[in-house]
């Protein structure tokens, strides 16, 4: 059946399809069936725009999404950033194992610490935080007050006192 033009431009304007027929009939004197189904077509004209409000709120969903998976990230434990600050920076020296065995280390003249030594982990945080920001000088570990914040060296200790837990003196 070929669509009366009338009819056709009624339908095209509709939007919200098979709803609005009951209500077009008086429009269009009384060419279309009351309840007649139109299939409801989102890539019209003004569902074109409907279509855009759709892709926003989907945007707005994806970015909410984005933006709670970057909050995941930032709730790591200190412990597992601290490993991640470690590996890129104390790795190559500390090794693999925080046993003062990592790839640069035979080129020192000094060892690396190696942390699981009685008396490394005899020292105190603060000892160990004091040693990382103003590093030893003449033997080889950097000075990283510079390069790393307060709370990534925290970081740090978490992670080199978790793999290597301190030795608690009681007098
Ligand atoms: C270029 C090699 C090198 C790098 C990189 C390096 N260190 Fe060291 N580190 C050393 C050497 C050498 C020592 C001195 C060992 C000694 O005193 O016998 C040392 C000592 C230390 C000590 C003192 C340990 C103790 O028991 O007294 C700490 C803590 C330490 N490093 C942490 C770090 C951390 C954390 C990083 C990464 C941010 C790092 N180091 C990167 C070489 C390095």
């Amino acid at each position: 059946m070929v669509a009366h033009p009338a009819e056709a431009t009624s339908r095209r304007r509709s939007p919200a399809g098979a709803t609005m027929n009951g209500h077009e009939k008086s429009l269009c004197g009384g060419r279309i069936t009351t309840f007649q189904t139109v299939p409801l077509r989102d890539d019209l004209v003004e569902g074109g725009l409907e279509m855009t409000t759709k892709m926003l709120i989907g945007t707005m969903f994806a970015l909410i999404l984005s933006s709670s998976g970057a909050l995941a990230e930032t709730r790591l434990s200190t412990t597992d950033l601290g490993q991640r600050i470690y590996q890129r920076n104390c790795l190559h020296c500390h090794g693999v194992r925080l046993d003062g065995k990592g790839p640069d280390a035979a080129s020192l003249s000094v060892p690396p610490a190696n942390f699981h030594t009685y008396l490394s982990r005899l020292k105190g945080d603060a000892e160990l935080e004091k040693t990382i920001k103003q590093g030893k000088r003449f033997l080889g570990m950097h000075n990283w007050e510079d390069t790393l914040t307060d709370e990534q060296v925290h970081d740090l200790i978490a992670y080199i006192r978790s793999a290597a837990p301190p030795v608690k003196v009681t007098p």
